[in-house]
């Protein structure tokens, strides 16, 4: 059982807690595939859904879950509530907690937002993605894809390419990839590599080549175009030929390598078209197991919570 009221990250789960939210997601993913969708699991439970960035993936899948298994869900738009007259996440949190919302669900630009209002609230708080800091539920998703591709986690070499210094997506992938056993490398322009992230236990590259050989996955990062301040690389275009991955850097894979990305994605920017549409593309089937581990890391948090009442 989770030991905690809140999901925040990675970096401080365990190799446990982990496999345990894979287990379950494992369990509804089946479910889903059969066409149940219909959960006793949060009967009686409020999720509020309280977003400060745009999404499609996360949204709806956390709108989803939270449905499937019987919740009563309500979706708060920042630029639409009175966060827009001046209202601090801390006394949004307090109203929320008024109204005896069970969970609130958060996307924000800040990293550490969730945190602070996790600290504020009765309610358990779902880090929907914080800033440039994590995004634990994306990282568990594509761990459960590798997993059932696989088999395993442990001995998979894995290979993010992409915007890694702007990414939530890739601290988290790394925390968790890396606690299950797995290599991760790494290959982006230096001025996409954050400072450190090899203490952290990334094994950086310097060539496509050298990221792609003999690995298990290829995992695209999005070129996050609304947070380069400055000119990180000269072009889009430039970017795609010396970065970017198509079928002549997917040959230095494994034959049986399969293909991810978080998404949303810059078509022919970070992967080309072929390797998005490719036979061993996994990104939508990534999107069904983004419903199925948002399902378990609501049932998981509410057995926490009926547990501990
Ligand atoms: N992967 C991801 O977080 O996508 P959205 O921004 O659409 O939620």
């Amino acid at each position: 059982m989770l030991k905690k009221k809140d999901l925040l990250g990675l970096i401080d789960a365990s190799a446990e807690e982990i496999y345990e939210i894979l287990d379950t997601a494992a369990n509804m993913k089946r479910l889903l595939k059969q066409g149940i969708k219909k959960l006793p699991h949060l009967e009686g439970c409020t999720a509020t859904i309280l977003f400060y960035e745009n999404s499609t993936r996360t949204r709806t899948s956390f709108e989803l879950a939270a449905k499937y298994m019987g919740a009563t869900t309500v979706n708060i738009a920042a630029g639409s509530s009175s966060v827009a007259k001046g209202e601090t996440l801390v006394d949004t949190g307090k109203t929320l907690d008024a109204q005896k919302n069970d969970f609130i669900i958060i996307r924000h630009p800040m990293g550490g937002a969730p945190h602070l209002l996790a600290k504020t609230v009765k309610a358990g708080v779902l880090n929907a993605g914080d800033g440039m800091n994590e995004h634990p539920t994306q990282a568990l998703l594509d761990m459960l894809t590798m997993k059932e591709n696989f088999g395993k986690i442990e001995g998979l070499k894995v290979a993010i390419l992409g915007d890694i210094k702007h990414s939530r997506v890739a601290k988290s992938n790394l925390f968790g990839l890396k606690k299950l056993g797995a290599e991760v490398r790494m290959f982006a322009p230096e001025t996409l590599i954050p400072r450190g992230i090899d203490k952290l236990g990334a094994k950086l590259c310097s060539s496509r080549e050298e990221a792609l050989d003999g690995v298990d996955v290829v995992m695209g990062l999005r070129i996050q175009l609304e947070r380069q301040q400055a000119g990180n690389f000269p072009s889009l275009g430039e970017y795609a030929a010396y970065y970017g991955c198509g079928e002549k850097e997917l040959s230095y894979a494994k034959p049986n390598a399969i293909i991810m990305h978080p998404g949303p994605v810059n078509r022919g920017v970070e992967l080309t078209s072929d390797l998005i549409d490719h036979d061993r593309s996994r990104i939508e089937d990534q999107v069904l197991s983004g419903v199925a581990v948002r399902m378990a890391a609501l049932k998981l948090l509410n057995d926490y919570r009926n547990g501990s009442k």
